[in-house]
């Protein structure tokens, strides 16, 4: 059954005709085109599909859309107009992806860390960044959010 789900995607208030039950990633991508957001596992666990919702780092495959609410989704096409986000700024100096797939999903992650966090350990870094990355970037993973907490 589809209905009417309302949203804030990216600072503006958009109309959905999909199910409420519809993973936010799935109403992102086909509904939207914000193809950004990637789909590896569908079960929470790689951390590709990460968005934020009201600042905090989600991942959308196992987020319902009814259950956004009025929260403000913010995808890596929002993060920064002109895609100079710092942690976007470090990944470009430090050449940070490989196959590059996960890294929407990494830079999101790790945007919402230094909001709550603009100064983390190493330590603090391994224990909030738990996305997967099959090509292994995480030490330039590490240094990219190094480099963009400097
Ligand atoms: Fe959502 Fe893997 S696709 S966590």
């Amino acid at each position: 059954m589809t209905g009417t789900i309302s949203l804030t995607i990216n600072g503006k208030r958009h109309d959905l005709d999909v199910s409420p039950d519809t993973p936010l990633l799935w109403a992102l991508r086909d509904a939207l085109g914000l193809t950004g957001t990637k789909f590896g596992c569908g079960i929470g666990a790689c951390g590709a599909c990460t968005v934020h919702i009201d600042g905090i780092a989600t991942r959308s495959c196992g987020m319902p859309v009814e259950a956004v609410g009025d929260g403000a989704v913010v995808t890596i096409e929002g993060l920064d107009p002109d895609g100079r986000h710092p942690v976007q700024q470090a990944w470009q100096e430090l050449s940070v992806p490989q196959c590059g797939y996960c890294q929407s999903g990494m830079i999101m992650a790790a945007a919402a860390l230094l909001r709550d966090n603009p100064d983390p350990t190493e330590q603090d870094i391994r224990d909030t960044i738990t996305n997967l990355c099959r090509c292994g970037t995480y030490h330039r993973v590490l240094s990219g959010i190094v480099r963009a907490a400097a």
